[in-house]
């Protein structure tokens, strides 16, 4: 949601900051902008549309010499993606230049009174009312940029997070946090701002984590942290543990065809280091004692979208291996109703970018009303984390591709580790039973290998469904979820019409959609589960009588299907609990090479921005 870059060092910073926004891009592409200073003049470009309408104009210009500068990519709040509404935004004087990650509550009243002294707003956004402040502030000798920042962050209220630059202080970039996430890249002679580590990891892969809350001036040899009261700020500095080659496409046509491929590797890293040589699963960064994990006496699970789906599967391991109650409810809901919290309760906020204010919402909810909060998150420096009493990292590496891929899988490796651990805690199986299970797990890499071995009948079938308008996914038991990320998918990458149904439910009233030719994916689950297996077939006899062109995905020997199937999709035979990380595979590269045979950029589809940090 909005991608930020800042700069200050020796090379030209004009380079620097776009190359940065292009690794951003996935946060919003509604408009880039960059600000450069240049022998203490201002420059600003800005165009609406995705980066490569900012890199033609650029082009177009003499490119500026300076050595300090920042950049945006939009995903626009407060009016249309223009070019009159492109961040950088300035002040009256044409100095200052702000640009901003968030939703600025008390816009509305900062502008009148801004109009009212005589400013001139030019864009319809709230980020604009913090160059006139900024300005105001420095006019009153507010003394430096770093502390006219300061000053002007006390005013606001809402999500912001800004980098400003004033071409009076040539040498200074100054970031501000509030709720969207800001990192320092710490180089030689150099140092970076960015809302993420993708946008400086070329240059380096120290980092800063800036808390909430803070102030940071940066100079080319100086990084200095402060509150928002100026006092210093502790931080946690990290070395991040990915290159450059993990944000890069790696000879894919795009970041979402690279993820898919790179899913055995990302489940199995999210495994590594967590099953001893035992069999005993440890999971180090848990933060909650094994004592308070036996006192839990329920678990509510919140998250948003795909990381949602993940959750309603960990309700069914997390039931059945620790034999807990559990609820999971989506994060955007939760403290708009009066969740029973206690103490024993066990809040678990699933969110690969760790940065949804949804999530993060739900979970200082939580917190106020005293229960724990586990994380599961997989960026490293991000806000959950921080917020949360304990974390579970996934480990799939950078994620580019809006649409959740790799990480949706390795969420669900992390929430099978936690039920299992709890059961293993709670002893309600047998350390022998986790062990075997366990075991299975590790075998998942090679069983996702499998799968993505056998696509290619997925993608034809794909391509020959690009007309259709309609398409429904059904499944029972863990299988449902799985049908409701089919279906979100398809939505968000083909901007199809999707549904995902429990199958049981279809005779409730969602048969009504069924005619002549529909494709309906049914997702079937293992022969070992005789009754839901059965029930599912007789689901996909009653869609098929009715004309549904069915598209099914069972395990590999089930020829119960075959005389019901249109089309069979074949994924190992794994425990039912785990289908979902072999069932999800096909329905991901559905989605994709349908989106793509439609001419749709699957790596950044329409309206959509990779982290979510608006509620
Ligand atoms: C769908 C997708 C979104 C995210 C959701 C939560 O492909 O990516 O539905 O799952 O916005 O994001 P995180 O996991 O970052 O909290």
């Amino acid at each position: 949601m909005c991608g930020i870059v800042g700069y200050v060092g020796s090379k030209p910073a004009l380079n620097v900051v776009v190359e940065g926004l292009a690794r951003l891009e996935y946060r919003g592409y509604d408009s880039a902008g960059v600000a450069v200073l240049t022998d203490g003049a201002l420059m600003t470009a800005k165009r609406a549309g995705k980066l490569v309408n900012l890199r033609n104009a650029l082009d177009e210009e003499p490119a500026p010499e300076g050595t300090v500068g920042m950049g945006h990519t939009r995903w626009a709040t407060h009016g249309p993606p223009t070019d009159r509404n492109a961040h950088p935004h300035v002040d009256c004087t044409g100095r200052i230049a702000v640009v901003h990650n968030g939703i600025i509550e008390n816009f509305a009243a900062l502008r009148a009174e801004l109009t009212e002294r005589g400013h001139r707003l030019d864009s319809d956004t709230d980020t604009e009312v913090v160059a006139h402040l900024l300005e105001e502030e420095l006019r009153d000798g507010a003394g430096g940029l770093a502390e006219a920042v300061r000053r002007v962050c006390r005013r606001l209220e809402g999500a912001f997070t800004l980098v400003v630059v004033n071409a009076d202080d040539p040498d200074v970039v100054v970031g501000a946090r509030r709720n969207s996430p800001l990192v320092v890249g710490v180089g030689e002679g150099e140092n970076f701002l960015a809302s993420d580590v993708a946008a400086f990891i070329a240059h380096t892969r120290d980092a800063i984590e800036l808390g909430q809350d803070q102030v940071v001036e940066l100079r080319r040899d100086k990084v200095t942290i402060t509150d928002f009261q100026g006092r210093p700020a502790e931080v946690r500095e990290y070395h991040v543990d990915w290159d450059v080659t993990a944000a890069e496409k790696g000879g894919y046509d795009s970041f979402m065809l690279k993820e898919i491929a790179e899913q055995p590797r990302a489940v199995a890293d999210t495994l590594l280091g967590r099953i001893g040589t035992d069999g005993r699963l440890t999971l180090d960064e848990m933060r909650i004692s094994d004592e308070q994990l036996r006192e839990i006496d329920k678990i509510i699970i919140v998250a948003c979208g795909t990381a949602y789906h993940a959750g309603l599967i960990a309700k069914y391991a997390i039931e059945h291996w620790a034999g807990l109650p559990c609820e999971v409810e989506l994060a955007s809901e939760f403290r708009y109703r009066d969740p029973i919290l206690t103490r024993t309760t066990l809040v678990i906020a699933i969110s690969q970018s760790g940065e949804t204010m949804d999530t993060l919402m739900a979970v200082r909810h939580a917190r106020e009303q005293r229960a724990r909060v586990l994380g599961v998150c997989n960026v490293n420096g991000s806000t959950l984390p921080r917020e949360c009493d304990g974390v579970l990292y996934t480990h799939a590496g950078p994620e580019v591709g809006v649409a959740a891929t790799k990480t949706f899988l390795t969420q669900l490796v992390a929430v099978y580790l936690i039920a299992l651990y709890l059961a293993q805690v709670r002893g309600t199986k047998w350390g022998d039973e986790v062990f075997a299970m366990v075991q299975l797990l590790a075998t998942m890499p090679e069983k996702v290998e499998r799968v993505l071995e056998t696509m290619e009948p997925v993608r034809e079938l794909a391509r020959s469904l690009a007309d259709e308008r309609c398409v429904l996914f059904l499944g029972r038991h863990v299988g449902y979820p799985v049908a409701l990320e089919g279906a979100l998918k398809l939505k968000e990458l083909a901007y199809m019409h999707a549904e995902g149904f429990a199958a049981g439910e279809l005779k409730h009233g969602p048969i009504a959609l069924i005619e002549e030719g529909l494709p309906v994916v049914v997702v079937v689950p293992p022969r070992a589960r005789a009754v839901l297996h059965d029930k599912i077939v007789s689901n996909i006899q009653e869609i098929r009588a009715r004309g549904a062109r069915t598209i099914v995905i069972a395990e590999d020997g089930d020829d119960s299907v075959v005389p019901f199937s249109d089309t069979l999709i074949r994924v190992p035979a794994v425990p039912t609990l785990l289908q979902p990380l072999v069932a999800t595979v096909p329905l991901q590269v559905f989605s994709c090479e349908l989106a793509r045979a439609k001419g749709h950029d699957v790596d950044q589809p329409r309206n959509l921005a990779k982290s979510v940090t608006v509620e």
